[in-house]
C-alpha cells in the first residue's frame, strides 16, 4: 500500500471538503441537538461525512469507514485499513463563530496510525503526518517537541471539568491547574491536538472522547514524539469513548506520577 497515494487523495477531498464549509457560511444551517441541547450537529456535518464515505468507497472499495454522523459505528475490530473521520470537529464552534472547527481525517493499518491529517477550514491550516515521515503545518516540518516543565507548560483543558460533573472530581485537576503557566480551551479536540503537535499547547485532557475526536491527532503527536494515554496513563483504544491525556513527553508521566495516579 502507498500511504503517499493515499495521503494525497484525503488531502485532496479534505480541500474540497473545506470549500464546501465556506461555501456555508453564505446560507442558513439546519441546526439539530442530538444526545443533548449542547450536542449539535448541522445539515454540513451530515453532507461532509457522506462526501468523505462516497468517495473512500469509490476509490477504495476494500478499506472501512468509522465517522462520527453514522458510519461505521458497527466497527468491531481495526484489522485492515480503517479510515476515522469527524467531519467537523468543533461543531458548536462552527455553529456559533463561524470558526475554530476543523476537518479530521486519520488512516489505520491494522490498528497502526498510517496518516493523520487535521484541516483548520478558515484559516486554510493542514496539519498533516504520514508515520515515519515527521508532522507539518502546510508545508513547514514541525520541529520535535521541546523539553518543558510543569510551571512552564499550558494545557487544554475545559472548564467543565473543574467544576461538578460526571467523570472526575474538580478537586483532582485544580492544583495542577494553579502551578501550570495557563489552561486554554478551544472547543475543538481534534485542534488542540494539532496544537499540542505544533507546540502551541504543550498538552490536552479531557474525560471524554470518540475515536474521530483524537485517532487523526494521535498521530501528528506521535511524529513530534510526544505522547498520548488515557488520563490515567492507559493504551488509547481506537474503538471506544474514553478519557484522553495527550502531551510533551517531559511532562505527561510527571503529571500521571504527581496528580492522577491513584485518584480516578
Ligand atoms: C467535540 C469537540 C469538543 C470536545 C467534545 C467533542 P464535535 O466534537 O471536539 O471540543 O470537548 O468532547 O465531542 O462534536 O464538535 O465533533
Ligand atoms: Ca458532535
Ligand atoms: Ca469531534
Ligand atoms: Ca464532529
Amino acid at each position: 500500500m502507498n500511504w503517499h497515494e493515499i495521503d494525497q487523495k484525503a488531502k485532496q477531498w479534505i480541500y474540497e471538503a473545506g470549500e464546501r464549509i465556506r461555501q456555508s457560511f453564505q446560507q442558513k444551517l439546519v441546526v439539530e441537538a442530538k444526545s443533548s441541547p449542547n450536542d449539535l450537529v448541522t445539515n454540513i456535518d451530515r453532507e461532509v461525512e457522506h462526501f468523505f464515505w462516497e468517495n473512500i468507497r469509490k476509490t477504495f472499495p476494500e478499506h472501512s469507514i468509522l465517522g462520527e454522523e453514522g458510519s461505521g459505528h458497527e466497527l468491531k475490530s481495526l484489522d485492515g485499513i480503517v479510515w476515522i473521520i469527524d467531519p467537523i470537529d468543533g461543531t458548536m464552534n462552527f455553529v456559533h463563530q463561524k470558526r475554530n472547527f476543523c476537518i479530521s481525517v486519520a488512516v489505520f493499518a491494522d490498528g497502526v496510525g498510517q496518516i493523520g491529517l487535521i484541516y483548520d477550514v478558515v484559516r486554510d491550516e493542514m496539519y498533516h503526518a504520514i508515520r515515519g515521515n515527521g508532522a507539518y503545518l502546510n508545508k513547514t516540518e514541525l520541529p520535535p517537541l521541546q523539553k518543558k516543565t510543569i510551571e512552564e507548560s499550558i494545557i487544554g483543558l475545559n472548564a467543565s471539568w473543574l467544576v461538578e460533573n460526571r467523570r472526575i472530581d474538580p478537586a483532582i485537576l485544580s492544583p495542577l491547574v494553579k502551578r501550570l503557566r495557563g489552561t486554554r480551551s478551544f472547543g475543538s479536540a481534534a485542534l488542540e491536538f494539532a496544537y499540542v503537535a505544533a507546540g502551541k499547547l504543550d498538552g490536552y485532557i479531557t474525560m471524554r472522547l470518540a475515536p474521530w475526536d483524537f485517532a487523526a491527532g494521535l498521530i501528528l503527536v506521535d511524529e513530534v514524539g510526544g505522547v498520548t494515554t488515557t488520563l490515567d496513563g492507559k493504551p488509547v483504544d481506537l474503538l471506544k469513548k474514553q478519557s484522553i491525556f495527550t502531551a510533551n513527553q517531559t511532562i505527561h508521566q510527571q503529571i500521571i506520577e504527581e496528580y492522577i495516579k491513584g485518584k480516578i
